[in-house]
């Protein structure tokens, strides 16, 4: 695998694949990579002629009590987990290359960034639309891959290429789980042991919604009351579990097939999010 951090030069190279007919799969991240990530490379490989990954912290996403400083980082892991997935690029730019000198446009994602995660993360979402943009247009990807791990930036990511007609194919993927349940995710690594057993309750939460409407429940605050006593048996501070549409992510009063369950919650100091569809 090669690293590469020159925007124009990585442009100019994958222009050259496309033209001659063969295809790029993009794998956008934010490194210390784990298998939730081998699991949108693999995908990416299987169809695609060229497969960039992009390792990129950015900041523009991280409110200013967030964990942007300390998000981990581990170049030299990523890169050795990139090589066996079998990815041909590495895009890792830096902050200066990405952002110059912070007088660059933005993109406004409306109403969808301002609910549920949008709302506890204020401009988290157009910090991510504004990135993913730009890995857009320097990478030029035919198709890109996303877990479904983080259900509201999906749609946005989704909305984000309709809204600017950019000719990628957006993949969403599946949500890669530790043996107990655990959503995967960078972030994991905060937990203590005694934290980490508690996180569960998260995930099992969601699940016992997907039961009960499954048992015919809809009235969507009676069965999120039933995840909130599951979650907060385990010391568990919520943030916000829901029902919403799975592509606006407005609030759903009633249940219905298709929707999703989002929750974030806060274990110690580590703030986690999961979802699952019923
Ligand atoms: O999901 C992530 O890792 C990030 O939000 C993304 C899509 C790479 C944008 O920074």
């Amino acid at each position: 695998v090669r690293v590469v951090s020159d925007p124009l030069a990585l442009r100019a190279e994958l222009d050259r694949e496309r033209s001659s007919g063969r295809s790029v799969g993009f794998v956008p991240t934010m490194g210390y990579l784990h298998d939730g990530h081998v699991s949108l490379v693999t995908p990416a490989r299987q169809n695609n002629d060229v497969v960039v990954v992009s390792i990129f912290v950015n900041p523009l996403q991280f409110g200013p009590n967030e964990d942007f400083e300390k998000y981990p980082r581990d170049d030299a892991r990523d890169n050795a987990i990139c090589e066996s997935a079998g990815a041909d690029i590495i895009f890792r730019p830096d902050v200066s290359t990405m952002y110059g000198n912070g007088e660059q446009f933005t993109v406004d994602v409306g109403r969808i960034g301002t609910v549920l995660e949008g709302a506890s993360r204020p401009g988290h979402f157009n910090g991510v639309a504004t990135v993913v943009a730009k890995l857009f247009n320097i990478i030029g990807p035919c198709r890109a891959y996303f877990g479904q791990k983080d259900a509201q930036q999906l749609a946005v990511i989704r909305r984000l290429v309709d809204s600017f007609n950019i000719p990628v194919d957006v993949i969403g993927r599946e949500t890669i789980r530790e043996e107990d349940g655990l959503a995967m995710s960078s972030r994991n690594v905060y937990l203590s042991d005694e934290e980490r057993r508690r996180s569960v309750a998260l995930f099992q939460g969601l699940m016992l919604v997907k039961e009960e409407f499954e048992r015919g429940i809809t009235d969507s605050p009676s069965l999120v009351h039933a995840a909130e006593m599951h979650i907060r048996k385990a010391s568990i501070e919520i943030d916000y579990i829901r029902i919403a549409d799975p592509e606006t992510f407005q609030e759903l009063p009633e249940a219905k097939s298709g929707a999703v369950i989002v929750g974030a919650v806060r274990v110690g100091a580590t703030r986690l999010i999961d979802n699952v569809t019923i």
